[in-house]
């Protein structure tokens, strides 16, 4: 039999895998995003509708849920995020066909309804802020994290345009093996660093958002099963003990 601390450890380790595996992307350098600050979503919903909605979509969010969700009125809904639509229960759609898409960058923009989810908001926000000139693409910017990527660098006029410097070693048998060491800003932008951070910041926390957008609610609600587990396992712990004491 296993003793109760044995029980102890075993729930705590699944529970911290289970978490660690959740989180993810551990790889990326943090975006840092405040899911709980309403501004920094209202400001990532409209970049998202200005910059990325031409080509992507957001298909399983209506307009509502996140009028609801960020504390927007209906007119202001109206105002500043319906381009592509004309009633508030409608999803994120894209105008633009995607066979056209194809033709134009080499591949169809995906819907990121749940991309933070697949790929991590950490991710996202790292992709955003890894674009740099690379005359050998199509696009004539390549991406650090997506090499070869077939997304032009939308937010070009806003970050302006970085140059990535590598470490170069030459092996004994004349090889030569690039490591990258930074970006430095080849072409300035209207936007200085810190302020394309925000920008990328919010961007990528309205993704994650519209990616699990009853994320506060769950969790409000996860705080009372686990206070109800608690004292019901006390209880019966309790009834336990009363019910096994004379029989020894
Ligand atoms: C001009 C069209 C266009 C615009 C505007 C655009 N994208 Fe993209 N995006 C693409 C294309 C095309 C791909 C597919 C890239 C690929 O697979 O190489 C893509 C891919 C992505 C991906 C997935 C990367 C991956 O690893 O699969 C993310 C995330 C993304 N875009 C975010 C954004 C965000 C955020 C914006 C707005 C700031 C935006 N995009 C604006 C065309 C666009």
């Amino acid at each position: 039999m296993l003793s109760a601390r044995q029980i102890i450890a075993l729930v705590t380790a699944a529970f911290l895998t289970t978490s660690a595996i959740a989180a993810g992307g551990a790889d990326y350098p943090p975006s840092n995003i405040d899911r709980d600050n309403i501004q920094s979503l209202q400001r990532g919903a409209a970049n998202f509708m200005n910059y990325c909605s031409g080509c992507h979509s957001a298909e399983y969010v209506r307009y509502n849920t996140i009028g609801k969700h960020l504390e927007l009125s209906e007119q202001q809904l109206i105002d500043n995020l319906m381009f592509n639509a004309e009633k508030t229960f409608e999803t994120i759609n894209v105008n633009m066909p995607m066979d056209d898409a194809v033709t134009w960058f080499g591949a169809a923009p995906p819907d990121l309804t749940l991309t933070a989810r697949s790929k991590s908001a950490d991710y996202i926000y790292n992709f955003l802020k890894g674009f740099y000139i690379d005359e050998e693409q199509t696009h004539g910017v390549n991406n650090r994290w997506l090499a070869g990527t077939s997304m032009p660098h939308v937010l070009g006029e806003l970050q302006g345009y970085q140059r990535a410097v590598y470490d170069e070693k030459v092996g004994e048998d004349g090889s030569v093996t690039r490591t990258f060491v930074e970006f430095e800003q080849a072409i300035p932008g209207q936007l200085d660093p810190e302020a394309y951070d925000e920008f990328v910041r919010d961007t990528t926390n309205f993704l994650a958002y519209i990616a699990e957008p009853v994320r506060s609610e769950r969790r409000k609600l996860g705080v009372w099963v686990i206070m109800f587990l608690t004292l019901f396992g006390i209880l019966a712990y309790m009834l336990k003990k009363e019910i096994w004491k004379d029989v020894k």
